[in-house]
């Protein structure tokens, strides 16, 4: 069991705080892993009555939590450790001191997490002032929220600004794809099972899709998406970093450095996109009007409200790793909003046989093919060719073995990558955070990708409720290739 701790939550009536932290503090308290002793603090810029805070971090967790999870019980009891504080995190003022006196009442061993749910502008200042106060003890941590920035140069200006008040291994780079049980059940399915591990190369495999689409739009944060865009928001972030999963090499050891450092080699290799590779390897879209489920949604620029704008809400991207186990294999790299369906999928589709001893009329012989579903289900599909049983003639057919991994539990299970994630923050533990050498690296390669569509073409118009644009159909048919969409297959 971890020890008490304090979770300041700058920003803690904002967006992310009610319905992602506070939810995933109250889970953390249900399952019996938010130690007594422990406070929650989170803080806003005004506050006339603390009580009327309270009531509405209540009400967001009546809203957000999963149904049949809020309790009035559960909340009472989890309502005693949250104490909420007005602060504001650019000036020095009275505030702070109240703040000091609140984690200084305890015991300065005791782990204290600053989880920075603000803009990354604010980074920095808000460091400052945590240091200031002499706020910063050897067993605090920072959490940041990722995009780090907008691009490399002022993700390093962020970074550097923090790095003058906290060391590298207090601060946790949060990407909350990395705190979800199905992602991390990517590196056990590699690296404990003997089966996969040896076939999971340019020698066996042909290519992979990892593909994460929404059907949400552009919801309540036109300020922050307008700017930042589909290849900023989830590609430099959650794509890159499960497809540095998917194709690292085996850490040596499972500790934070080892992985980092394998993610960090896998980032290096990717082979660079610049000007006219941008072009032959990128498509990006922007939604229109469109039908989803039955629904007529508006389109970006209706939801935006704006008659203008080239800001992309799709992006598909061929992608290479230069390397000896990965040369020639292209990875595709996808992700919409107001897409068909909402899933996460990593594909895996292998080579065909290296020599056919059936005949044409026995069928088709598809290639083997591993789909990882990460969400809304969680399962494990592989598809193998076999014989048709209910034929005397040789007639071969695919079949698909299908886990499904939910149906192990006998009560289900609440995956949240938050609570795994701020708990791992509390108790130190950082091997699931991302390490400033990987920002930097990430930006690198998507820094060209933003400079060149900045000055070539437009995004390609997608129907909402559609897979994306014809030219992302178009980059894989390249090399015969075709997307796997959730629900439908190829
Ligand atoms: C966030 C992005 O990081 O991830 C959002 O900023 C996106 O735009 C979200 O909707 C998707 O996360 P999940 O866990 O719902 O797939």
């Amino acid at each position: 069991m971890l020890n008490p701790f304090d979770i300041v939550i700058f920003g803690g009536g904002g967006d992310l705080s009610l319905r992602k932290l506070l939810p995933a503090m109250y889970r953390a308290y249900q399952e019996g892993n938010l130690p007594e002793g422990s406070r929650i603090i989170p803080t806003v810029r005004a506050l006339d009555k603390p009580q009327d805070f309270i009531d509405k971090i209540q009400s967001g967790l009546k809203d957000f939590l999963a149904k049949g999870e809020y309790n009035a019980k559960d909340w009472k009891a989890f309502s005693s450790f949250i104490h909420p504080l007005v602060v504001n995190v650019t000036e020095m003022d009275d505030n702070w001191l109240v703040l000091k006196s609140l984690l200084e009442a305890d015991d300065e061993s005791k782990s204290r997490v600053f989880y920075l749910s603000l803009p990354p502008a604010v980074y920095g200042r808000c460091s400052e002032l945590l240091s200031d106060n002499n706020l910063i003890t050897d067993n605090s941590r920072v959490v940041v929220e990722k995009p780090i920035g907008y691009c490399g140069d002022s993700a390093e200006e962020i970074n550097a600004k923090i790095a003058q008040y906290f060391a590298e291994q207090q601060i946790y780079r949060i990407d909350h794809y990395l705190g979800k049980e199905t992602v991390q059940n990517l590196m056990a399915l590699r690296f404990s099972n003997v089966l996969f591990e040896n076939m999971w190369d340019a020698k066996c495999i042909d290519n992979i899709q990892i593909s994460i689409s929404e059907t949400v739009g552009l919801e309540s944060r036109a300020g922050f998406y307008e700017k930042a865009g589909a290849l900023r928001d989830m590609v430099q972030n959650h794509l890159l970093q499960l497809l540095c999963l998917v194709a690292m090499e085996s850490p040596h050891k499972l500790t934070a450095n080892s992985i980092r450092a394998e993610k960090l080699k896998v980032l290096e290799a990717l082979r660079p996109l610049v000007d006219a590779g941008v072009d032959e390897n990128t498509v990006r879209g922007q939604y229109v009007p469109g039908d989803l489920n039955g629904k007529l949604v508006p389109g970006y620029l209706e939801e935006l409200g704006a008659p203008n704008s080239h800001t992309e809400t799709f992006v598909a991207i061929r992608a290479h790793i230069d390397n000896w186990r990965w040369a020639g294999v292209p990875f595709y790299l996808r992700t919409g909003k107001r897409m068909h369906k909402r899933c996460a999928e990593i594909v895996v589709e292998y080579k065909d046989v290296s020599h056919n001893v059936y005949s044409n009329n026995v069928g088709n012989i598809e290639p083997n093919r591993l789909v990882i579903r990460l969400q809304p289900e969680e399962s494990i599909q592989l598809t193998l060719m076999s014989k048709r049983l209910d034929n005397l003639e040789m007639q071969l057919e695919p079949v698909t073995l299908d886990l499904d991994l939910s149906k192990n539990y006998e009560n289900g299970f609440h995956s949240d990558a938050y609570k795994r994630l701020m708990l791992d923050a509390a108790a130190g533990n950082a091997s699931l955070f991302i390490h400033r050498d990987e920002v930097r690296q990430a930006w690198a390669w998507i820094d060209p990708i933003i400079n060149h569509w900045q000055y070539s073409g437009t995004p390609s118009l997608y129907r909402a409720g559609s897979w994306g644009p014809d030219a992302s159909d178009e980059l894989l048919s390249e090399n015969g290739h075709r997307w796997f969409n959730a629900g439908e297959g190829f």
